[in-house]
C-alpha cells in the first residue's frame, strides 16, 4: 500500500525514496569533486530555506577544502525609483575573487536563481556555478546555465527533503508528489 500524507489541503504520495536521492546526491558531489579538485577553497552558498538538507548531505561527500554560507534574499524599502531594494544576507566574509557554487533545492522557471545570480555577480566572485537538487527543464525559461543537476523532473509539484508546501513537509526524508 502506497503511503499517502496530507499537508494542509493537499495529499501527497512517495515519488522518490531516500535511497535514490542519496545516489543522486553522491553523483553530483562526485562531479563537483572532479571539477574543483584544483580550485582554491570554493564557497558553497546554500539558498535558504529549501537547500538546507541537500547541502548538509552533499557537503559530507565533498573532498576539497571549502567554506559554506547559507544566504537569503532580503527585501527592504529603499529610496530608488522602484522603492524595493534587495540584498543578499548571510554571506560570511567576502566572495570577491572566489569560486562560488550556489546550492538550490529546485530550479523551476529560473526566476529565483537568475535573481540570486545577478545579486551575487555584484560581489565580483571569480566564478559562479549553480548546483540544484531538482531541475524542471520543461519549465525553465532563463539563460543562466544550471551546471550541476542532481535530478530532473517534470512540472509536477513535489515536497520533502527540504522542499515545502506552505512551509510544511521539509522534514520528510523521501520526495512526495501531489496527487490529483
Ligand atoms: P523558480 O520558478 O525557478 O523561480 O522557482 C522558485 C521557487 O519555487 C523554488 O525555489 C521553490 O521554493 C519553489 N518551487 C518550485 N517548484 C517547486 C516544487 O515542485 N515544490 C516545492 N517548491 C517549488
Ligand atoms: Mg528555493
Amino acid at each position: 500500500m502506497q503511503k499517502i500524507i496530507q499537508l494542509n489541503d493537499r495529499r501527497f504520495k512517495v515519488m522518490i525514496p531516500a535511497e535514490e536521492i542519496d545516489r543522486a546526491v553522491s553523483a553530483v558531489a562526485e562531479r563537483i569533486n572532479k571539477d574543483y579538485a584544483e580550485a582554491d577553497t570554493p564557497i558553497f552558498l546554500g539558498v535558504l530555506n529549501g537547500s538546507f538538507m541537500f547541502l548538509s548531505d552533499m557537503i559530507k561527500k565533498i573532498e576539497f577544502n571549502n567554506e559554506i554560507s547559507f544566504v537569503k534574499i532580503a527585501s527592504y524599502e529603499g529610496t530608488t525609483s522602484t522603492g524595493q531594494v534587495q540584498s543578499l544576507i548571510g554571506l560570511n566574509g567576502s566572495v570577491e575573487g572566489r569560486h562560488v557554487i550556489i546550492v538550490e533545492d529546485i530550479v523551476d522557471t529560473g526566476k529565483s536563481i537568475e535573481h540570486m545570480f545577478e545579486l551575487l555577480q555584484a560581489y565580483n566572485p571569480a566564478s559562479i556555478e549553480v548546483c540544484t537538487l531538482f531541475f524542471k527543464p520543461r519549465s525553465y525559461s532563463r539563460q543562466i546555465p544550471i551546471k550541476y543537476v542532481a535530478m530532473e523532473i517534470g512540472n509536477e509539484f513535489i515536497v520533502g527533503y527540504g522542499l515545502d508546501y506552505d512551509q510544511l513537509g521539509r522534514n520528510l526524508k523521501d520526495i512526495y508528489v501531489v496527487t490529483e
